[in-house]
């Protein structure tokens, strides 16, 4: 029986303004990115039919044989891309990679350092209300209040003081290198496992504009839909030594069917990211993150740390505007056509529903194309909509603006 033939125009509208929406604004949240047409033709394939419980040659049903080689493709081409001994390229997502690698390396109660959430780190990395804080004793490391960066020997401190089973690195909102040299020493010193975060920052390690982990780490974790500009979905890399346990916590300890439209996504973002031009992309994320740092800062506010290294910048507006919110700021640039989110400060004196900061990221206006010349002309209209907030006249000028700047740079 055949599936119904009228278009389900209640739906595709949605997506079609959806693709309107991403055309025509400006999208500066860290987190994302504009894949390829390749990227959404393999998430969008047949692959999604197919049930493949299990690995490349060891599945619960039957013909598997081509999707067998699909995941094969994708783990030779993670490892590959990594220089890693292992790929797992199941995870549904980020936090399924992170809670397959606790549910592979843990028991429940162990002691576990990882980055404060209110200071950069991610909900998996310990937070109360997320299995990881419920699960495992999660002790938290920050940043240094003088300047706002992680401090390796405090951290060295604390993991000798707790003894952790693992260290986990990484963050969600941290604009500086994450040095994993340190780290490996430290975790060395006390006998503790290194779990390396990469989220963020997979597409400028892929691309070479960022230090590798991979040498120094027991296991890397990463999401495909960020600075690497794959599907959305997670990977695991790990020395070989760990991988049996990682295959293991990931199916069947944790999820049922792999999802191969996906993970076909993932094999194709992964040769992309091989490609040379991806080094240029890489290095040009940065490029642009550091003028649009400056920029702002010329504006009035304040780059906590005092500028980036990465693909984000987490800006201070207490000095633009004492009375500005994070949230307020959120909302008034959504009405202009500029997406980005609000996010907590180190030390931030309001709630994390609320903030004083702004979390902005170049990933996705650098795959559009834009440069130099187009974050200073970003950082002038976020001031703008800023201090006009009040002024729809102005607010409005701006968004017309904005989708003047989108016009020249098209995506989809
Ligand atoms: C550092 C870090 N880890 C894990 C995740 C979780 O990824 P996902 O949203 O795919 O579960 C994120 C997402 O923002 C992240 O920033």
């Amino acid at each position: 029986m055949p599936w119904p033939t009228d278009r389900d125009s209640e739906l595709f509208d949605l997506i079609a303004a959806e693709t309107e929406r991403q055309n025509t604004s400006l999208q500066l949240i860290a987190s994302e990115n504009f894949t390829s047409p390749a990227v959404l033709e393999a998430s969008g394939s047949v692959l999604t039919n197919k049930y493949a419980e299990g690995y490349p040659g060891k599945r619960y049903y039957g013909g598997n044989q081509v999707v067998d080689e699909v995941e094969d493709l994708a783990r030779d081409r993670a490892t590959a891309l990594f220089g890693a001994d292992h790929a797992n390229v199941q995870p549904h997502s980020g936090a399924n990679a992170n809670m397959g690698v606790y549910l592979a390396l843990l028991e429940p109660g162990d002691t576990v350092l990882g980055m404060r959430l209110d200071q950069g780190g991610h909900l998996t990395h310990g937070s109360p209300v997320n299995a990881s804080g419920r699960f495992y004793n999660f002790v938290a490391y920050g940043v240094t209040p003088s300047d706002e960066r992680l401090d390796y020997d405090a951290i060295r401190d604390l993991a000798v003081a707790e003894r952790p089973k693992l260290i986990v690195a990484g963050a969600t909102a941290y604009p500086r290198i994450i040095d994993p040299e340190p780290l490996r020493a430290i975790a060395d010193e006390v006998g503790a496992l290194l779990m390396f975060d990469a989220a963020h920052i997979a597409g400028l390690i892929a691309g070479g504009a960022h230090p590798s982990p991979v040498p120094y780490a027991d296991v890397v974790t990463f999401t495909t839909h960020k600075t690497l500009r794959g599907p959305r979905g997670g990977t695991i890399l790990c020395r070989a030594e760990h991988a049996a346990a990682i295959d293991k916590a990931m199916f069947p300890g944790l999820q049922g069917g792999p999802l191969e439209h996906v993970i076909a996504a993932k094999a194709v973002a992964f040769r992309e990211a091989a490609d040379p031009s991806f080094a240029a992309y890489a290095e040009q994320i940065v490029a642009n993150a550091q003028t649009l740092a400056g920029a702002l800062g010329a504006e009035g506010f304040r780059l906590v740390s005092g500028g980036t290294d990465n693909h984000l910048m987490l800006v201070d507006l207490q000095p633009f505007d004492a009375e500005l919110t994070g949230k307020v700021a959120q909302d008034v640039l959504d009405r202009a056509g500029i997406t980005l989110n609000k996010n907590t400060i180190p030390d931030d004196p309001r709630s994390p529903f609320v903030t004083s900061g702004l979390r902005i990221g170049t990933p996705a206006v650098t795959t559009q194309g834009m440069g130099e010349a187009e974050m200073a002309a970003i950082a002038t209209l976020i001031a703008r909509a800023l201090r006009g907030r009040e002024d729809e006249a102005e607010l409005g000028a701006v968004r017309d603006e904005v989708a003047t700047l989108c016009s020249k740079f098209p995506v989809y």
